[in-house]
């Protein structure tokens, strides 16, 4: 049998992860802006989220998330073809910040680049992968999700500023042919609304100039009613895609995993979905948004409860809109 007859999909084999030490509350919002601790628990379901203070770009989340990821599975460096990086906030335009972190970990022998899809680029991601292994081209790749979103937050717009925080992960995805990985991935582009969440300054629409070096356009603005609505329909709505085309039952998925951006859409999701809250892992009380890297952190957390041929969906929804589901049966 040739490579591209074999059923070859990528199984994930590690997901490091790694999340800066300092503490942002919802009391420590309370000093920077007009809101209160208790309507941010009630309206987002978050707590605190994590900040990088170290003074340094996206990179060096992803950078520490690769050193756990080796911690835990030892890859060899040489064996991997490349690392396509997640990021909503890069260290830089060019080069990629794929290429910083391929330098810095040592991973220097494949391709490096990056992909903007922002909170859905994890699954955006796996689509990628899916077709490269696919193809029979590539063995081993890792995606990073580097997320330093605190240096893009105004923390005096209490519409935004109370939500996101920085995280990094990274996650070993091989080339497999025994149907114990990614299966199906179904990813989806609304640009009707594009502007609806966006940081618009520092590109070539609005250079960097004096005029735009205000928060308006250096740090993420929405339109947060809009977009809780439409990610609450996109991600039930490619969800049920994946679920039927897979033939798969509520009963079998052990897990629905969506984006992790507001506990009231997390909910909203399950209902519209009919699955019961005890099968949608939630952390966004710990983190906040970690825009790509939400749902490799819930995965993270959520490993030591999986065994091999656990069926789990995940789901995502972000700026672009850019969106997607996947099915994935656990390997580990
Ligand atoms: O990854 C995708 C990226 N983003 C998202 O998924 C975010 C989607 N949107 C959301 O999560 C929510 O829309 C927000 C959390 C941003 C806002 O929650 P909301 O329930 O949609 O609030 P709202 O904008 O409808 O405002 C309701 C009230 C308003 O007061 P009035 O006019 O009813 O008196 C706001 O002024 O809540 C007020 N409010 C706040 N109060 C305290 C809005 N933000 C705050 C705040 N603290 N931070």
């Amino acid at each position: 049998m040739s490579e591209t007859e074999k059923n070859i999909i990528p199984s994930i084999i590690g997901i490091g992860a790694y999340l800066p030490e300092k503490r942002l509350t919802n009391e420590d919002l309370e000093k920077l802006m007009d809101t209160n601790a208790q309507w941010i628990i009630e309206r987002t379901g978050i707590l605190e989220r994590r900040i990088l203070t170290e003074g340094k770009g996206a990179s060096f989340l992803g950078i520490k998330a690769i050193e756990h990821l080796y911690s835990k599975t030892g890859f060899n460096a040489a064996e991997i073809d490349g690392i396509i990086c997640c990021s909503s906030n890069p260290d830089y335009k060019f080069p990629a910040t794929a290429c910083i972190i391929a330098r810095e970990t040592g991973i220097n022998s494949g391709f490096a680049f990056d992909i903007t899809a922002a909170c859905g680029g994890f699954l955006f991601a796996l689509d990628i992968v899916s077709a490269y292994m696919k193809s029979g081209k590539y063995k081993q790749i890792i995606v990073v999700c580097a997320e330093n979103l605190s240096a893009i937050t105004d923390f005096s717009d209490r519409g935004t500023g109370i939500l996101f925080g920085d995280a990094g992960t990274a996650v070993l995805l091989k080339a497999m042919d025994n149907n114990y990985g990614v299966v199906d991935v179904k990813i989806k582009s609304d640009p009707a609304q594009a502007e609806n969440i966006i940081v618009k300054g520092g590109g070539s629409a609005f250079p960097i100039s004096p005029e735009t070096v205000s928060n308006e356009y250096t740090k993420i603005r929405q339109d947060g009613r809009a977009v809780f609505k439409s990610a609450v329909n996109a991600m039930a709505d490619v969800t049920n895609i994946i679920l039927s085309r897979n033939g798969l039952s509520k009963e079998e998925v052990k897990f629905v995993i969506p984006h992790q951006a507001n506990l009231r859409i997390i909910e909203a999701v399950a209902k519209l979905l009919d699955f019961p809250m005890e099968k949608v892992p939630v952390n966004i009380h710990k983190y906040g948004n970690t825009s790509s890297a939400t749902i490799p952190l819930v995965l993270s957390e959520l490993e030591q409860h999986l065994v091999p041929g656990d069926k789990v969906v995940i789901t995502a929804f972000g700026s672009g809109y850019s969106y997607g589901a996947a099915y994935i049966q656990w390997a580990y």
